[in-house]
């Protein structure tokens, strides 16, 4: 069968290989897919030992993103505006590509939701490495305007400069958060350590969608604050679900259904 692993540290719970078999079944397209667990400082040891083997692609997470740029022959465009890897793509001929399905998988789960995005106010928490590799997408899919606030605010502003040539997009620091958002995605680590971003309380519109790249058996504290302020909520385990099936598509050249699979892995979750 062939060979697809996912590469990261810790692995032992990933997801991947659950939602990958899932693929494989429902499009009968049996594949081999395993967990790799890589030392920190020797993600390329473990690499070159799995080319070997006939792996075939691969997924990269936390915390190999960066690392795995330097695996690849070749990137794509979209890995290189993310400034990171997350799927290695072994092509017939042995050439290693470099990609980033982040950002399709999370515009993929916004479109399963039918969340605001054209001509939307979107504002996105956080500057960090998931939040880079999916602006282009987002402002692609024209919104009237994209702020992006963050607790460091030059790293706001920086992203912005970095992809304003895209579309309407403003960096900014939490407090000069201004008017109301159509959809607004929480993908700072604040969550982790139980923290809420300071929000002013008039955040939302109407019609509104608070989505958190996060996800767990309960709702996150962003989340939480979200509900209690009325407005439709999603986790990010759809944007999960999302970048491994661009991931397969890559791969395999199908495009597996993400509603059952994703439906599977929420019910595993309680
Ligand atoms: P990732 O790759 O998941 O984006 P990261 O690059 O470490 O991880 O980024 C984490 C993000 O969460 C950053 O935007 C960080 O803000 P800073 O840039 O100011 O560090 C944000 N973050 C982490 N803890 C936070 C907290 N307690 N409150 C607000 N923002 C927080």
């Amino acid at each position: 069968l062939p060979l697809y692993a996912v590469f990261g540290n810790p692995i032992a719970h990933s997801k991947s290989p659950q939602i990958h078999s899932g693929f494989a079944e429902q499009l009968q397209d049996p594949v081999r897919y395993e967990t790799r667990l890589a030392p920190v400082d020797d993600l390329s040891g473990h690499w070159h030992a799995f080319l070997e083997e006939g792996g075939r692609g691969a997924n990269v997470t936390v915390p190999f993103k960066e690392q795995a740029i330097a695996l690849a022959d070749r990137l794509s465009e979209r890995a290189r505006q993310a400034g990171a890897v997350n799927t290695l793509v072994v092509s017939d001929s042995g050439e290693v590509v470099g990609d980033n399905t982040d950002g399709a998988g999370l515009l993929l789960d916004l479109e399963r939701l039918g969340a605001p995005l054209i001509g939307a106010r979107i504002l996105m928490l956080g500057a960090g490495g998931a939040v880079r590799g999916v602006l282009k997408p987002l402002l692609e899919v024209g919104p009237s305007e994209l702020v992006v606030a963050n607790r460091t605010v030059e790293k706001a502003i920086g992203l912005a400069e970095l992809f304003k040539a895209y579309g309407q997009i403003r960096g900014c620091g939490f407090e000069d958060i201004e008017g109301r958002f159509d959809l607004v995605i929480n993908a700072t680590s604040a969550s982790l350590s139980g923290d809420l971003p300071p929000l002013p309380e008039t955040l939302f519109n109407e019609q509104a969608l608070a989505y958190d790249m996060m996800y767990g058996a309960a709702l996150t504290v962003f989340l939480e604050w979200a509900h209690t302020h009325g407005v439709r909520c999603a986790d990010g385990l759809g944007m999960l679900v999302g970048q491994a099936a661009e991931a397969w598509y890559q791969w395999r050249g199908t495009r597996p259904d993400t509603t059952p699979i994703l439906e599977a892995m929420r019910a595993d979750l309680r």
